[in-house]
């Protein structure tokens, strides 16, 4: 088995990715449900949107809106009215480590120090030349391969330390070569 296991999952895409198995998807909508679907959770939603996957894409804001009953108009309003709102990814490339229970016990915070001790950004942070942005989320919906992480969107699994640095050692090297 290789230690980094992918599963599906477009960053941002619609709603019809449910069907992928995307659990991200899944725990938004568990988020919207329990606040029963009210216009007043969108900023919590949002929140939690932009966790699971980054960035709030259009398509994503779409599903909100509809599934809040909010016109589209208001709920870009409000996600571009905050500034702790992205609407794009920020780096070219993205790296959010899973903090969640599950993810922790099997070492996410080691995870998580050695990324960012190999891109020298720390969680929240994207690096000076704007290549990598590394994220945290609470939980991916991924619990059952735990530890998970998001790279560049696509979700992975039974990650260790060494498999990561790497891969994001070599996303950061391609991009300076690709350059050259
Ligand atoms: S706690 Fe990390 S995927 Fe659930």
């Amino acid at each position: 088995m290789t230690a980094i296991e992918h599963t599906q999952k477009p960053a941002g895409a619609p709603s019809r990715a449910h069907a992928s198995g995307d659990n991200r998807f899944k725990i938004l909508e568990a988020t919207m449900k329990r606040h029963q679907y009210q216009p007043d959770a969108l900023i919590e939603v949002l929140h939690k949107a932009q966790e699971l996957f980054g960035y709030l894409s259009a398509d994503l804001l779409i599903t909100i809106a509809r599934s809040l009953k909010l016109p589209p108009s208001r709920v870009y309003g409000v996600a571009t009215f905050y500034h702790f709102f992205s609407l794009a990814p920020q780096g070219e490339h993205s790296c959010a480590v899973c903090l969640g229970t599950a993810c922790y016990v099997k070492g996410a915070a080691a995870l998580l120090a050695a990324v960012e001790h190999e891109a020298g950004v720390k969680a929240g942070a994207t690096t000076p030349d704007n290549k990598l942005s590394l994220m945290t989320a609470r939980c991916l919906g991924a619990c059952g391969i735990a530890p998970a992480v998001v790279v560049d969107g696509e979700v992975a699994g039974h990650v260790t330390a060494e498999t990561l640095v790497e891969q994001v050692r070599e996303m950061l090297q391609k991009t300076m070569n690709d350059e050259r």
